[in-house]
């Protein structure tokens, strides 16, 4: 009963030609400031207009779900300068535009070790979620101190912990008893990954929700990445035959039925 539930969800995604789903790494904005003898924080923030525009156009589009790749575990690694800055913006972006969202029926989530950015910005953030908690219109999700591989080691360590208090069987897990605890659990996958800046890998990002995602990798770096180039990747979306390990002409049958 439950297979037949999913295999008929699969067959469902197949067929959507807008993408319920898009998930992205805003990758590039290093180098769009750099060409024009800029400090790297002025594409970062240049970055924030392309953000507030790609929302505003997933609403006129109807995609239901964006997951926006802001910063990653390993970003720390960068001089601590350029991270000082980044979480400057990303504060000030929060205090100004969450207003915004919330009148516009935004859900605002953020995946990721928000613990790590201290104690003032993971408080507004937390306020943030609780204010557009009942939003339905979008659900903007920022993935921030976020690693794939950090989601998949707190999912398991939760697993671990109702394995020792006797609340699951260790021999019974698989990845349905996993898949709850990830990020992102209550959304549907991503059907549509788009990564800018020409660099083709995932760098860490959602490494278990990728797994039947059709992936787009545009040159565009993430400061040009307008309207126009996120229209030619739902047009090339749209074009794709997902196949989720069934044939060609399964795929097709179940589309006419
Ligand atoms: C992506 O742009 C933004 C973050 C990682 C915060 P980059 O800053 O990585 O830009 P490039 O790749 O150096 O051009
Ligand atoms: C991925 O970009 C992370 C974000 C866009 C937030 P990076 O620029 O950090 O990725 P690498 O280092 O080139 O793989
Ligand atoms: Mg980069």
């Amino acid at each position: 009963m439950k297979e037949r539930s999913h295999d008929q969800d699969l067959a469902q995604a197949a067929h959507v030609t807008v993408p319920r789903h898009v998930a992205v790494i805003m990758d590039g904005n290093g180098r769009w400031a750099r060409s024009r003898a800029m400090p790297r924080i002025a594409g970062h923030r240049k970055g924030l207009e392309r953000v507030r525009e790609l929302v505003s156009v997933c609403g006129e589009k109807g995609v239901a779900n964006l997951t926006l790749f802001a910063f990653s575990s390993e970003n720390w690694r960068r001089p601590e300068q350029e991270v000082r800055l980044l979480m400057e913006l990303f504060s000030s972006a929060l205090e100004r535009e969450v207003g915004k969202l919330h009148s516009n029926g935004v859900r605002f989530c953020v995946i990721g070790d928000v613990d790590g950015f201290g104690p003032t910005l993971a408080a507004a953030i937390r306020e943030a979620e609780n204010l557009t908690r009942q939003n339905d219109r979008l659900t903007l999700t920022i993935a921030a101190n976020y690693g794939g591989r950090w989601d998949i080691a707190q999912a398991c360590r939760e697993i671990a912990r109702r394995a020792v208090a006797g609340e699951i069987d260790p021999e019974s897990v698989s990845s349905e008893t996993l898949a709850p605890h990830l990020a992102l659990a209550d959304l549907p996958e991503p059907d549509l990954f788009i990564r800018t800046g020409g660099e083709q890998r995932i760098s860490n990002f959602l490494l278990w929700q990728l797994a039947y995602t059709e992936l787009y990798f545009t040159p565009a770096l993430w400061p040009e990445f307008d309207r126009g180039h996120f229209e030619e990747a739902l047009t090339w979306y749209a074009g794709r035959q997902r196949r989720f390990g069934m044939t060609g002409d399964q795929v097709e049958a179940a589309r006419r039925a």
